[in-house]
C-alpha cells in the first residue's frame, strides 16, 4: 500500500486512516462469517485469515485502500468576494430570524382576541395564530437555514480521517483533539467574521423570549374579579343573543330566556364578563315559589326568577330546563337544580345552589337587577375560605 494510494489534497492523516483501517480488519477476523466475506473479496486460500499478530500487516497487503477522493475547494473557498456574497447571505438569514421573533412578540401584544366578541373574535382568534405561527416559524427557519448556509459554505469542509481508538484517548491525543476543536473555531471565523457573529447573536438572544413571553398568560392573579359580576342595580336584562330588553309582563308562564346584562360588550374584556354574568330567566307560576327561602322571599318578579347559567360544579352551562318538573340540569354531569327551592342541588356532582340574581322592574316596566349576584358564580371552589 502505497502513499499516494490514500492521500488526497484534503487528507490529514494518512498514518491515521491506515490505523483505523487495521482497527475495522482485526476485529471482524473474530467472525467467521466475516472471514468468509474477507476471503472470497480478497480471493485468498481457504486457510482463514492468520489469528496471530502479523494479521494486520496480512490484510494490509490483500486490500488496497481507496483513499479519499481529490478535495474539491468551493468558491467562497478561493473568491474572496464569493465569501463576502455568502457571508452576507448568512447575516440576511439572521436578521429575518430576528424579525421572525420580533414578528411574534408584536402579534402576541398587539392581537387580542379576548377584547373581541362574537364572530370578530373568532376572526382575531384566526389572525393571532396565524401571525404567531408565522413569526415562530420564521424565527426557527431561518436562524437554522443560516447556520447550515454558514456551514456549508464558509466553515472549513476538508475531508478529516477518525481514528478508531480506546474509548479513552491518550494524553496526547486529547491535547490534540482540544487544539483541533480550536482550529476548528478559528476556522468558523467567528472572531472574524463580526457580521455573522453579530447578526447570530442578535436572532439567538432574544430566542428565549419565545418561550417566556407566552408565561406572561398566567398571570395576573385574578384577585376578586371572580367575585363580581357585570350586573348592578337598575341594570337590564337583555335577551343573549339578540340583546332585547324583556317586559316583565311580556313573559308568559313557563318561558325561559337567556340572559346577559345591558352594555356588556361595551365593558372591557367583554368575553371574560359574559362568562361571569350569563344567567337564565324562568317564569313561574306564583304558587310554584311557596318553598322559597325566607331570605329570598321577594327576589323575584311576580313568579320570573332569575340564576346565574355557570354550574357550581364545573362551570358547564346549566341550560336544559324541564318545564313540568321545574328542574334545571347541566348536560356535563348531571347537576340537577330544583328552581322552586332556589335551584337546589337534587342531584349529581354540584356542591351548593345555582347563584340567584334578585330581579326588579324599572319604570317602563323592564326586567332590571336588583344588585350582583350575593356570592361568586360558577365553581364552589372559588367560594373556599369564606
Ligand atoms: S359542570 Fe355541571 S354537573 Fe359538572
Amino acid at each position: 500500500m502505497s502513499d499516494q494510494q490514500h492521500t488526497g489534497p484534503g487528507a490529514r492523516s494518512h498514518d491515521a486512516q491506515s490505523d483505523g483501517r487495521h482497527d475495522v480488519d482485526s476485529r471482524d477476523t473474530a467472525n467467521d462469517t466475516s472471514n468468509a466475506d474477507i476471503q472470497l473479496a480478497g480471493g485468498h486460500d481457504s486457510e482463514g485469515p492468520p489469528t496471530d499478530g502479523s494479521s494486520h500487516d496480512e490484510l494490509a497487503t490483500r486490500f488496497a485502500d481507496p483513499g479519499l477522493p481529490a478535495h474539491t475547494y468551493r468558491r467562497s473557498d478561493i473568491d474572496p468576494l464569493a465569501a463576502r456574497r455568502r457571508e452576507r447571505e448568512v447575516a440576511t438569514l439572521f436578521g429575518l430570524s430576528t424579525l421572525g421573533t420580533l414578528l411574534f412578540i408584536v402579534a402576541y401584544f398587539a392581537v387580542k382576541p379576548s377584547d373581541a366578541a362574537g364572530p370578530e373574535m373568532l376572526g382575531q382568534v384566526a389572525l393571532s395564530t396565524k401571525l404567531l405561527g408565522l413569526g415562530l416559524g420564521l424565527a426557527m427557519f431561518c436562524v437554522g437555514a443560516g447556520a447550515i448556509h454558514w456551514a456549508k459554505t464558509l466553515m472549513p469542509d476538508d475531508e478529516i480521517v477518525a481514528e478508531r481508538k480506546p474509548m479513552r484517548s491518550s494524553e496526547e491525543d486529547r491535547r490534540a483533539a482540544v487544539a483541533a476543536l480550536k482550529e476548528g473555531a478559528a476556522g468558523a471565523g467567528l472572531g472574524r467574521r463580526k457580521l455573522i457573529r453579530n447578526s447570530l447573536l442578535g436572532a439567538l438572544a432574544p430566542m428565549g423570549l419565545l418561550a417566556i413571553i407566552p408565561l406572561r398568560d398566567l398571570g395576573p392573579l385574578p384577585g376578586d374579579v371572580l367575585e363580581h359580576t357585570a350586573w348592578k342595580a337598575g341594570r337590564r336584562l337583555m335577551t343573549d343573543p339578540a340583546g332585547r330588553p324583556i317586559k316583565a309582563a311580556d313573559l308568559p308562564i313557563g318561558a325561559v330566556v337567556h340572559v346577559l346584562p345591558e352594555g356588556i360588550k361595551k365593558l372591557p374584556r367583554p368575553l371574560d364578563e359574559e362568562a361571569k354574568a350569563t344567567a337564565i330567566v324562568i317564569r313561574l307560576a306564583p304558587s310554584d315559589l311557596a318553598d322559597q327561602r325566607p331570605d329570598r322571599k321577594g327576589w323575584d318578579v311576580a313568579g320570573i326568577v332569575a340564576y346565574s347559567k355557570v354550574c357550581t360544579h364545573v362551570g358547564c352551562p346549566v341550560g336544559l330546563y324541564e318545564q313540568q318538573t321545574h328542574h334545571l340540569l347541566c348536560p356535563c354531569h348531571q347537576s340537577t337544580f330544583d328552581v322552586t327551592r332556589n335551584c337546589a342541588v337534587i342531584f349529581g356532582p354540584a356542591a351548593r345552589p345555582l347563584p340567584q340574581l334578585k330581579l326588579a322592574t324599572d319604570e317602563a316596566g323592564y326586567l332590571v337587577a336588583a344588585q350582583d349576584f350575593e356570592e361568586p358564580v360558577g365553581p364552589s371552589f372559588w367560594e373556599r375560605g369564606d
